[in-house]
């Protein structure tokens, strides 16, 4: 496998791999149903294309054929960046995006990682992990996410950051030495009518936050 930047113009290739991954298996899209019959996602689709080209996001390549195996999208993330606390909850009228992107500023405002290390101005954020199920290769994840600690570094950031919202990703993160700040347990996060918004299966069971300092 070989891992390399990503630019712009690998926007769509990198949007049809997320369609077959990200877009459906991730815990939570997966447990809400976020995508539409046609496989798509407007919200999700233009959130994945402004990350693609930070100059931060890289994708893993088959050495063989070239192909897409995984991508990480990742940002620079400030404290500027903290969620306002009215969008971590449910409200009337949210979109399934909308709800996804509540329980992840619920869990960013619980544990905010710059008031964790608040001699940092400046962290890399993961926003998407994903590797392709067709290729069915182990071990991609956390290789993207090995280069991705890597390029922080040699670009003088001082901290890594990632939300999780499965059990798989944390696994990656914490084998790389991450630390986990807490989480938020789905059964807990509750929706307008009281019941939890996200199901997922076992072993997915809270939306967690980890973190990584550098120097
Ligand atoms: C989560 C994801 C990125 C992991 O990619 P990966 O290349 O399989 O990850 P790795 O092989 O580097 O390691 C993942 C760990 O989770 C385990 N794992 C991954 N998929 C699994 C599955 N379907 N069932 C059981 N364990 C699984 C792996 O075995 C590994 O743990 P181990 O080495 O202790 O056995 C990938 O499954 C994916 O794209 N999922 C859909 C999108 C998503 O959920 N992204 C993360 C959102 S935060």
């Amino acid at each position: 496998m070989r891992v390399e930047a990503v630019t712009a113009k690998d926007a769509d290739a990198i949007i049809d791999m997320l369609k077959k991954s990200f877009f459906v298996l991730e815990p939570l899209n997966s447990s809400i149903g976020l995508v539409s019959a046609d496989g798509g996602c407007p919200e999700l689709e233009e959130y994945c294309r402004v990350v693609v080209p930070t100059g931060f996001s890289l994708c893993a390549r088959d050495e063989s054929d070239g192909g897409m195996e995984g991508v990480v999208l990742n940002a620079i993330l400030t404290p500027a960046d903290s969620p306002a606390p009215e969008t971590a909850r449910v409200r009337d009228g949210d979109t399934k995006f909308d709800k996804i992107l509540a329980v992840n500023h619920a869990v960013e405002l619980a544990h905010d990682v710059f008031a964790a290390h608040p001699d940092v101005q400046e962290a890399l954020d993961v926003k998407i992990l994903a590797t392709d199920p067709d290729r069915g290769k182990k071990g991609v994840a956390s290789e993207l996410m090995r280069h991705t600690v890597e390029l922080a570094r040699a670009r003088g950031l001082r901290l890594v950051r990632c939300v999780c919202s499965g059990a798989y990703s944390a696994r990656v993160v914490e084998r790389l030495g991450f630390s986990k700040l807490g989480g938020l347990p789905y059964d807990e996060f509750l929706g307008l009518d009281g019941q939890p918004v996200f199901r997922p299966p076992p072993p997915h069971l809270a939306i967690t936050m980890w973190a990584l300092r550098l120097s």
